[in-house]
């Protein structure tokens, strides 16, 4: 019986997991070279669900009695029990977190913790705990970036009036509404959330079945695991199955871009907060001191998320880089996927929850907003289109303008200043209604179209976000 000799070695502590056919036992270092149970221990309760599911198919399938199905039920609840009470005791001699929950498994019941991996590798095994855990941080990301949303529609809705100097090239162009400003992060975080939830599709696919490499010798029943597991599909070829990690680096795409989104926020947010410019306050709970400057109040968390956002995209151009050189099917390179990934959904979930509530704190400066779009001729397009409204061609109103905005320069004044008598010598068509145009409200209001900056426009798109329509 030297099989069920070299069964019974695979759970001796002081072997290997897999040490029957070694003649030496692997270094120290090695061992920790070559070890994920410190990182992938976090996979444990996903771990135990795909192997509760596992064996309910094999089971029905008459590959497991009823009692051995019994007794891993049993097992599994007790290693799942002593994991969330802190009490399991990982070892690293077993590699991972598969071999240590099926030590201890049969440890606790015997033979039956033994069938378990009937019909299954450790290689779809891990590829399966790993989707059933990306499923939930998905899911918990979506539900995150729709709080965001709501945050910034809410406080758009507030501030819907408020004009500020909208920028191109970091100059003072048009001016826009605050509300429309921020509604502007609330459609790049509406398409990070369609984005992840794509990627959910092919998260959600199921590989057991697939075994090492080739499928299985025992009469599976793929899609009934897969319905177990809550899995849309089953995926469809073994050798990929096990392999591939499109699905890992497609999230890190989409975290990514979560985080370029981000990062995009909290550059504006840190210029808004410099007293220089002072648009906002932050709440305090967001800023630290320094330890040497008393008058300093540094906005640390709009900064840390605009850093953060690098590791996540390393964590994209790392899976990518792991994956590109690997021939079918499984291989070891794969354990590098996890810490990369779980770091990018650590990443995320932690900026977005914390900006929820910092996007909620936000004081407006409306005052230093509007007097900031009253310098730098914000309105001179307004005084373009007008007189293109009264007959001019475009281009030639563009200049008429210039040399409005020239004069104005010399005499330090704005456009509104000037008297009727001087801006009817640009051009004699202008009439006394042009300060209305020429003000911040008429240019704003003027803009009122689906995706422009008018105050009624931004009041209709932040109901939008706030019913969940947009
Ligand atoms: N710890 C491994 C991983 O994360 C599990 C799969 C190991 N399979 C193997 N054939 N060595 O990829």
């Amino acid at each position: 019986m030297s099989s069920s000799t070299s069964t019974h070695n695979q759970f001796d502590n002081k072997a290997q997991a897999w040490s029957a056919r070694f003649s030496e036992p692997v270094s120290e270092l090695v061992k920790r070279y070559t070890a994920s149970v410190d990182f992938d221990k976090r996979l444990a309760l996903f771990d135990i669900q795909g192997s509760l599911a596992h064996a309910t198919m094999l089971e029905s399938v008459g590959v497991l009695s009823a009692t051995d199905l019994a007794d891993i039920q049993r097992g599994l609840a007790q290693v799942q029990a002593e994991i969330e009470a802190g009490k399991f005791e990982w070892l690293l001699d077993l590699e991972d977190v598969h071999l240590n929950i099926e030590k201890r498994l049969v440890e606790l019941i015997g033979d039956a913790g033994k069938r378990l991996h009937t019909g299954r590798s450790r290689n779809d095994q891990v590829a399966t705990d790993i989707r059933l855990w990306l499923r939930t941080e998905i899911d918990q990301a979506i539900q995150l970036l729709t709080e965001l949303r709501q945050a910034l529609a809410n406080l758009a809705l507030k501030y819907a009036d408020v004009i500020l100097p909208g920028f191109t090239h970091l100059q003072v162009a048009q001016p826009v509404t605050f509300g429309h400003h921020l509604l502007a992060y609330a459609e790049m975080f509406g398409r990070d959330a369609e984005r992840l939830a794509d990627c959910r599709k092919r998260v959600n696919r199921l590989p057991l079945g697939a075994a090492a490499l080739a499928g299985t010798s025992f009469p599976i029943n793929r899609e009934y695991t897969a319905e177990l597991l809550g899995f849309d599909e089953v995926c469809r070829n073994s050798l990929d199955a096990v392999s591939d990690r499109d699905f890992a680096i497609e999230f890190c795409a989409a975290a990514a871009l979560v985080m370029t989104h981000i990062s995009r926020l909290s550059e504006e947010l840190v210029l808004w907060v410099s007293p220089r410019v002072g648009f906002i306050d932050i709440a305090d709970r967001f800023c630290t001191g320094s330890s040497i400057m008393p008058q300093k109040k540094n906005p640390d968390v709009p900064e840390l998320a605009r850093g953060k956002t690098g590791r996540v995209t390393g964590h994209l151009v790392a899976l990518l880089t792991l994956m590109k050189g690997q021939p079918l099917a499984y291989n070891k390179d794969n354990q590098e996927d996890k810490e990369g990934l779980f770091d990018a959904a650590d990443t995320i979930r932690d900026t977005l929850t914390i900006f929820v509530d910092m996007i909620g704190g936000i004081t407006v400066k409306a005052d230093a907003m509007r007097e900031a779009a009253l310098q730098g001729f914000a309105t001179a397009t307004d005084l373009a289109d007008y007189l293109v409204k009264k007959g001019l061609p475009f281009r030639d109103a563009h200049e008429t303008v210039a040399l409005a905005v020239r004069q104005c320069e010399s005499e330090n004044c704005d456009l509104a200043d000037l008297s009727l008598e001087a801006l009817q010598s640009f051009h004699p068509s202008i009439e006394a209604d042009i300060y209305e145009v020429l003000s911040l409200e008429g240019s704003v209001a003027a803009r009122n179209h689906i995706g422009g900056t008018a105050p009624e426009r931004v009041r209709l798109e932040a109901e939008r976000i706030l019913s969940n329509k947009g």
